[in-house]
C-alpha cells in the first residue's frame, strides 16, 4: 500500500495573485497551423527559434525576455491598443507594437532602447495622469498591473496635474454582488470587453466614445446587475487594473497562497486556484492549466463558494430515536454507535437485505468507492444506488450496449474541431456554462448548429450565434426525431458506408437499417407527431450528414424519459451512421450534471455493477473484490432507489445511509419518497446542511465540503482531477473519514490514512483505473480514463481503431410514445431544467448571492395557453398532474411553445417533484422528469402539500435550535 501522499499543494503567492505565467498572446491560429515551421530571428542579442505566427511579444516571453504590457494578455488576441509594449526593429521605421507584430525570419528586435524606454515612459505617465494615485489604500495593490508596469518602465514623476479634465470622479458600480466596476481606475485598455466577447461569449461590454471621452459601457449603459452580464468574471480576471475586482479581495486583501482544486458544481469540472488567506478563501481563479475550462468559469464555481462556511452547516453529529423528536448533538463515536446498532438490529430483525447505501454524486470518487463498500462489506448486500439513477443511468446503458462504454467519447478541446454539433435536450449556457462558451466560439468561427429542444434554449439565438435549425419538438418524443433523421440519412443514402463497414457488426446494422427504412420511422408519418415539419427534420438530417465532423451533444433531455435508454442508443446509432465517432471534433457527448455523477457511476454505485461497470454475477469479478476485502459479495444485484422507496413503504426495508444526496427534493413523486423515508426506522444522513431529506432523519452526521478535502472529481470528458484540501474540515472529519468511521462501527474495519491510498486500492481493482495515481495526477494535472498500461497518460478520444465492444453495435430503437400524455384533464406538459445561478436542489447555490438572479422558480407558460386561462404575469398558478399539485407563479414567455410549460426545481417549496411521475425509463429507472401532464389554473392561495411542507420545515427547524 502506498504510504501517506502529501503532494506538494500549498503555493506561496507571487507579486501577482493571477500567477501563471503571461505569455502575451495566445498561440496563434497561423502559429498552430504552421506544421512545425519555425522562425529564427533576434531578440536583444540572442538568437531565438519559435513557431511561425508567433508574436514577437510571445517570443520574446517563452525566451524569459520580458516586454512591458497592458492591453495584451495569452488569454485573448492581441489589440495593440496601449502601445506600452513597442520595440524597435532593424530595418523599420519607428516603432512596433510587440504583441501584433508577428516574427519574421532573420529579424533583428530590440526592446531595450533608451528611444523604447523614453516613449513607453511616456506612454505611462498619461495613463498615470488620470489615474487615481492611491496605490497604497488600493484594493490591488501588489496585484495590478498598471502599478507593476509603472516600475518597469521606470517612471519616476508626473508632470501633468489633476487640474484638468480627468475621470476620477466617476461613480462605481456596486450593483453586482461580487465584484466592483470603479471606472475611475480604467485605462480602456478593453481586456474585459474582449473577454467577454472572446472568451464568455456574451458581449455585454462595449468601450463608447472616443479618445479621451471613451469608456466602458455596460450593456445599454445599465449597471452590471441590471444588463445581460452573467457573471462568469472573466473580465474580472482581465482587467490588468483594480477596476474590476473581487469584492471579497477589497474586503479581505491580497490572498497569501493558493492551491490547484477542481470546482465541485457541475460537470464540466473546472480547475480553480483557491486563493487564500490564512484559513479563508479570498477567491476562486480558474486555472489557466485546467484541461477542462482553459482557465474559464462560471459564476457558480468563481464567486458561490461561501455556502461552505454559511452559519447553516451543522458540523456536529447529532441523533434522535424519532423524527418528532428534537436532535441530540453527540460526539461521533456516540453517533456513529447509535447508527451501528440501529443498522445491525434492524438487519437482525428484518434480513441482511433490510438496508442500503446511497452514494453522492457530489462527493469524490474515493468518497464513493468507500460507501458502496461499505454497503456490500459491511451492510453485505448489494442495495447502493446513486443519484445517477436519477440523470444518467440510461446513457450507461445505451453506451454500453451500443459502443461497449458507459461514458462520453471525447474532450471538451474536441469542439473546437466540429462542423456541425447537435444539442439536444441540453441547455448548456446554463447548466454547462464553461463549455457552451467554447462551444459558442466554436460555433461564431463557422461552425453550424442543430438545437433540438422544445423550449427555446439560449443557443437558439444569442449574440453572433443563430442554430440553422431549431427543432422544438413536443416533450416525450426524441426517440421518434432520432429515428426520422436516421431514416432520412438511410433514404438519402447518405450514411457513411466504409466506416459502417469496418467499424461496425454486420448483422446488427443490417437489422437495424431494415427496421429504420420502415415508413414508421418517416419524417413524413412521425412530423405531427413530433411536432416538427418533415421538411425541417429531412434538412437537418442532411446538414449532418454532410459534415466533415459532426458532434452529438446531450443532456438530461434526453435520458430522464420513459425511453431515455432508446434515444441514447438513437444518438449512438446516428453517430456510427455517419462516421463521427474516433477522432476529434465528432462524437456522441453526454453532458453530465453534477461534478462527480461519471465517477459516482465507475466507482460501482449501481445495485448491479462493481467498480468499472463490471457485473456482480461475474464470479472472477467478484472474487477480486473478495479477496481483497476479506468478505463475501452477494452475486444478485440490490434494489435501486425507487425500489428501495417501494420496499420501505411495503416494510421490508427500514434503514438507509444517504450521503450527500438530497432525494427528498430531486427524485420524482416527492409524497411518495416521504411516505418511504418516514417508514424507515434508521435514515442516516451525511450532509452540509439540514437538507430535506435530513428532516427524516434519525442520524445526521456533518459532510465536508469540497474545500475541506482530499479526493478527485471526474467531469465528462471521463477527466479525473484532483480536488485537494483547502481548509481543515469544520467538522473534524472528512466524509471518507465518517465513512471509514461507520464502518468500523458496522465491524468491518477499512483502515486509510489518506484518500490516495483509496485511490491505490481503486486502480488494483479496476483495470480502466489501473494507471491512475495521486502522483500522477500531480504530473498530468488530469487524467481522462481508460488509463493503464495501454494508455499510461489516458485516452482523450475512445475508439479510435475499435470500440470498446470491438464492432459498434446498432441498436433497434423502436419509438413508443409515453403513457403520459396531454388529454382533458391535463392537457399541458410539463417539462423541467435548471438555471445558470443555481445547482441543481440548490441547497449550495441558495446559501450564496446566486439567489438574486433566482429567488423563486417560475412556471413559464406561452402566452396563448396564458391567455385562454386568463393568466398574467407573475399570478399565483396551481400546476396539478395525477401525482399530485403545487403551486408557483407564472412568467409568460414564447421560449415555450403552446401546449408546454416549464419550470425549474431549485427550491424546495415549489415542490416541482410533487408533480412528477413515477414513470420511468423502460431500462434504468431513470425517471421521467422530463414529461408530466398538467393543468394550470389561476389560485390565490399555496397548494396544501406546501403549506404541510412549510409546518413540517418550521418544525423540523425547531428541533434544531434546541440543539
Ligand atoms: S462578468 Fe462575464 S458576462 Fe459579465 S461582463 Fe464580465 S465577462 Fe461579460
Ligand atoms: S475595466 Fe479594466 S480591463 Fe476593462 S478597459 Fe478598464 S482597465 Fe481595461
Ligand atoms: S459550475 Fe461547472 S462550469 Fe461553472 S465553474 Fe464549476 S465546473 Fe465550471
Ligand atoms: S500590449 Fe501591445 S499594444 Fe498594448
Amino acid at each position: 500500500m502506498l504510504k501517506y501522499y502529501e503532494p506538494d499543494k500549498e503555493m506561496r503567492m507571487g507579486g501577482n495573485t493571477n500567477s501563471a505565467k503571461d505569455f502575451g498572446t495566445p498561440v496563434s491560429s497561423t502559429e498552430s497551423n504552421a506544421l512545425g515551421k519555425k522562425v529564427n530571428l533576434c531578440i536583444d542579442g540572442r538568437f531565438v527559434s519559435v513557431p511561425a505566427g508567433t508574436s514577437i511579444m510571445r517570443a520574446a516571453a517563452i525566451n524569459d525576455i520580458n516586454i512591458p504590457k497592458l492591453c495584451a494578455t495569452d488569454s485573448l488576441e492581441p489589440f495593440g491598443s496601449c502601445r506600452i509594449c513597442l520595440v524597435q526593429i532593424q530595418g523599420r521605421r519607428g516603432f512596433s507594437a510587440s504583441c501584433t507584430t508577428p516574427v519574421e525570419d532573420g529579424m533583428v528586435v530590440k526592446t531595450q532602447t533608451s528611444a523604447v524606454a523614453k516613449l513607453r515612459r511616456n506612454i505611462m505617465e498619461l495613463y498615470i495622469s488620470d489615474h487615481p494615485l492611491d496605490c497604497l489604500t488600493c484594493a490591488a495593490n501588489g496585484d495590478c498591473q498598471l502599478q507593476d508596469t509603472a516600475g518597469e518602465v521606470g517612471l519616476r514623476e508626473v508632470r501633468f496635474g489633476y487640474e484638468g479634465a480627468n475621470h476620477l470622479t466617476v461613480e462605481k458600480d456596486k450593483s453586482n454582488s461580487y465584484f466592483t466596476f470603479d471606472a475611475s481606475k480604467c485605462i480602456v485598455c478593453s481586456r474585459c470587453v474582449r473577454a467577454c466577447e472572446e472568451i464568455q461569449g456574451t458581449f455585454a461590454l462595449t468601450i463608447d466614445g472616443r479618445g479621451f471621452d471613451s469608456k466602458v459601457t455596460v450593456s445599454q449603459g445599465e449597471d452590471f446587475m441590471g444588463s445581460e452580464c452573467v457573471s462568469c468574471g472573466a473580465c474580472v480576471q482581465a482587467c490588468p487594473t483594480a477596476t474590476l475586482m473581487e469584492n471579497s479581495v477589497i474586503h479581505n486583501g491580497i490572498p497569501e497562497h493558493k492551491v490547484i482544486t477542481t470546482c465541485a458544481y457541475c460537470g464540466v469540472g473546472c480547475a480553480f486556484e483557491a486563493q487564500v488567506k490564512g484559513d479563508q478563501v479570498v477567491r476562486m481563479i480558474p486555472h489557466k492549466a485546467g484541461k477542462a475550462n482553459r482557465g474559464h468559469s462560471c459564476v457558480k464555481g468563481r464567486f458561490a463558494f461561501g455556502y461552505s462556511t454559511h452559519k447553516d452547516r451543522i458540523t456536529k453529529p447529532m441523533i434522535r430515536n424519532r423524527i418528532d423528536e428534537p436532535w441530540r448533538q453527540v460526539d461521533w463515536d456516540i453517533a456513529l454507535e447509535f447508527a451501528a446498532s440501529k443498522i445491525k438490529s434492524i438487519q437482525k430483525r428484518f434480513g441482511d437485505n433490510s438496508v442500503g447505501g446511497i452514494t453522492s454524486s457530489r462527493c469524490t470518487n474515493e468518497e464513493t468507492y468507500l460507501v458502496q463498500k461499505l454497503v456490500r462489506a459491511a451492510f453485505g448486500n448489494n442495495n447502493v444506488d446513486t443519484c445517477a439513477r436519477v440523470c444518467h443511468s440510461p446513457t450507461g446503458y445505451g453506451l454500453k450496449t451500443t459502443l461497449g462504454e458507459s461514458a462520453g467519447t471525447q474532450t471538451f478541446d474536441s469542439v473546437e474541431k466540429s462542423d456541425v454539433i447537435i444539442v439536444m435536450g441540453a441547455n448548456p449556457t446554463d447548466a454547462h456554462p464553461v463549455f457552451a462558451s467554447r462551444m459558442k466560439k466554436r460555433l461564431r468561427e463557422g461552425a453550424k448548429l442543430i438545437v433540438v429542444d422544445p423550449r427555446r434554449i439560449d443557443l437558439v439565438r444569442s449574440p453572433h450565434v443563430k442554430s440553422e435549425f431549431h427543432l422544438n419538438l413536443l416533450p416525450g418524443t426524441n426517440v421518434a426525431l432520432l429515428n426520422a433523421i436516421a431514416h432520412t440519412i438511410v433514404r438519402e443514402k447518405l450514411e457513411d458506408k466504409k466506416f459502417i463497414e469496418e467499424r461496425c457488426e454486420k448483422d446488427a446494422f443490417l437489422k437495424w437499417k431494415t427496421f429504420i427504412k420502415k415508413e414508421e420511422n418517416s419524417p413524413e408519418l412521425m412530423s405531427k407527431k413530433i411536432g416538427v415539419s418533415a421538411e425541417r427534420i429531412i434538412s437537418a438530417a442532411r446538414l449532418f450528414a454532410g459534415a466533415k465532423n459532426g458532434a452529438i451533444y446531450y443532456g438530461l433531455g434526453v435520458t430522464e424519459h420513459s425511453q431515455g435508454s432508446t434515444a441514447v442508443m438513437a444518438i449512438a446509432n446516428l453517430a456510427m451512421l455517419t462516421g463521427n465517432l474516433g477522432r476529434e471534433g465528432v462524437g456522441v457527448n453526454p453532458l453530465r450534471g453534477q461534478n462527480n455523477v461519471q465517477g459516482s457511476c465507475d466507482m460501482g454505485s449501481f445495485p448491479h455493477e462493481l467498480p468499472g461497470y463490471r457485473h456482480v454475477s461475474i464470479e472472477s469479478v467478484r472474487q477480486s473484490f473478495e479477496n481483497f476485502w476479506g468478505v463475501k459479495i452477494q452475486s444478485a444485484p440490490g434494489l435501486r432507489i425507487p425500489n428501495m422507496f417501494d420496499a420501505a413503504v411495503s416494510g421490508n426495508f427500514k434503514g438507509l445511509y444517504c450521503q450527500g444526496e438530497d432525494i427528498a427534493q430531486s427524485d420524482p413523486n416527492i409524497q411518495h419518497v416521504e411516505e418511504a423515508l418516514r417508514s424507515l426506522d434508521c435514515l442516516i444522513v451525511q450532509d452540509l446542511f439540514l437538507n430535506e431529506t435530513a428532516k427524516f432523519a434519525h442520524v445526521f452526521l456533518p459532510g465536508a465540503s469540497f474545500l475541506e478535502k482530499d479526493g478527485t472529481f471526474t467531469n465528462a470528458e471521463r477527466r479525473i482531477s484532483p480536488v485537494r484540501k483547502v481548509m481543515a474540515p469544520l467538522s473534524g472529519k472528512a466524509d471518507w473519514e465518517v465513512t471509514m468511521a461507520f464502518s468500523k462501527a458496522l465491524g468491518f474495519e477499512m483502515n486509510y490514512e489518506h484518500p490516495s491510498e483509496i485511490m491505490e486500492e481503486i486502480a488494483e481493482l479496476t483495470p480502466t483505473f489501473r494507471g491512475v495515481s495521486y502522483q500522477r495526477l500531480d504530473e498530468e494535472g488530469s487524467i481522462q480514463w481508460p488509463c493503464n498500461e495501454n494508455a499510461p497518460s489516458g485516452t482523450p478520444i475512445m475508439h479510435v481503431d475499435e470500440f470498446v465492444r470491438g464492432k459498434g453495435n446498432f441498436a433497434v430503437t423502436k419509438y413508443v410514445g409515453t403513457e403520459e400524455k396531454a388529454g382533458k384533464r391535463f392537457p399541458l406538459l410539463l417539462t423541467t431544467g435548471r438555471v445558470l445561478s443555481q445547482y441543481n436542489v440548490g441547497a449550495q447555490t441558495r446559501r450564496t448571492d446566486n439567489l438574486r438572479w433566482h429567488r423563486e422558480d417560475l412556471l413559464e407558460i406561452h402566452p396563448h395557453d396564458a391567455d385562454e386561462r386568463g393568466i398574467s404575469e407573475g399570478d399565483l398558478l396551481e400546476v396539478a398532474s395525477r401525482a399530485g399539485l403545487t403551486s408557483l407563479r407564472a412568467t409568460i414567455t414564447s421560449r415555450v411553445q403552446p401546449g408546454v410549460v416549464y419550470t425549474t426545481f431549485h427550491h424546495p417549496i415549489t415542490g416541482a417533484n410533487v408533480i412528477t411521475t413515477d414513470n420511468s425509463d423502460w431500462a434504468t429507472n431513470c425517471p421521467e422528469y422530463k414529461v408530466t401532464a398538467v393543468q394550470v389554473r389561476k389560485v390565490m392561495n399555496k397548494a396544501e402539500w406546501q403549506s404541510r411542507y412549510e409546518r413540517f420545515t418550521e418544525t423540523q427547524e425547531s428541533y434544531l435550535q434546541k440543539v
